[in-house]
């Protein structure tokens, strides 16, 4: 029988590895949700277009994300993310203020609920993971949006493993620090507006951003051997 991944971002980064890996695989079919297309040519891979930050969008297609049919197994990943507009609170402008929220917390939950709502009770096993991030539990400066919709991610998926039936697990995982266009984002900003640019820089410099593909191996790694796992928080450094 069939595996299925629905995948949030997965035109660049971390996401894009995350779609070539499954796509390795031939019992698996990837959706991929993004705004872009990842370019990847395969018969295996559908693309969604749709923005994360248009909650309108976002609900009006959530009947369409899902495959209909019996799988063996059902896999979400919520990995689209934004950093927003890297300053302090007052100086976002305050429709990128909503932004934020909607692409790191309130599109995934949406995206999430419909998930469960629609393979519950067929004794399909399922998988949710919400890709978090250090900063749910460490406040920056210049990050409020980022961290605050991390945060609440990562509260909400240990709710959503409380609620959950016993065919589902749920992880919050955190990626480490990777070389994709978020740390260049990070790198770019001003240290006027974000005093831990010269950190980011560091880690760049250091060699001590991971790629993509090696991020994407060891959160398939958790994946694949959950049982492994029994927290919902996990963090890729630590395996
Ligand atoms: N890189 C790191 O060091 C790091 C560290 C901790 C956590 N993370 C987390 O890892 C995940 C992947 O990030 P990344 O580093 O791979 O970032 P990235 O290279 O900037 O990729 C972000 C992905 O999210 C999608 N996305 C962004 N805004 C969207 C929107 N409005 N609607 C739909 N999709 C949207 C993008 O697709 P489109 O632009 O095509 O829409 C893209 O595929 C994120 O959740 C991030 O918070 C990353």
């Amino acid at each position: 029988m069939k595996k299925v991944l629905i995948l949030t971002g997965h035109s660049q980064g971390l996401g894009k590895a995350i779609a070539e890996l499954y796509l390795e695989n031939p019992d698996f079919e990837v959706v991929g949700i993004s705004r872009r297309s990842s370019g990847i040519d395969h018969d295996r891979l559908s693309e969604i277009s749709l923005d994360l930050s248009d909650l309108t969008a976002v609900q009006s297609h959530l009947d369409s994300l899902f495959p209909e049919g019996r799988f063996e197994e059902v896999f979400l990943i919520n990995n689209a993310g934004w950093i927003g507009e890297i300053k302090p609170l007052e100086m976002v402008d305050p429709s990128n203020i909503i932004k934020a929220q909607n692409v790191n917390f309130t599109s995934p939950s949406l995206i999430t609920g419909a998930f469960v709502r629609k393979y519950k009770g067929n004794q399909t096993k399922k998988t949710i993971c919400n890709i978090s991030s250090g900063l749910a539990y460490r406040p920056e400066s210049g990050l409020s949006g980022y961290c605050s919709s991390k945060a609440a991610l990562a509260m909400q998926s240990e709710i959503l493993a409380m609620e959950a039936d016993e065919d589902t697990q749920v992880f919050s995982v955190a990626p480490g620090v990777v070389d994709t266009g978020m740390q260049d984002d990070l790198r770019d900003t001003s240290p006027e507006q974000f005093p831990k640019h010269q950190a980011f820089v560091n880690l760049k410099e250091s060699g001590a951003l991971v790629t993509p593909v090696a991020a994407a191996k060891k959160i398939k790694y958790m994946l694949d051997n959950a049982a492994e796992f029994p927290d919902v928080v996990q963090d890729i450094r630590k395996f």
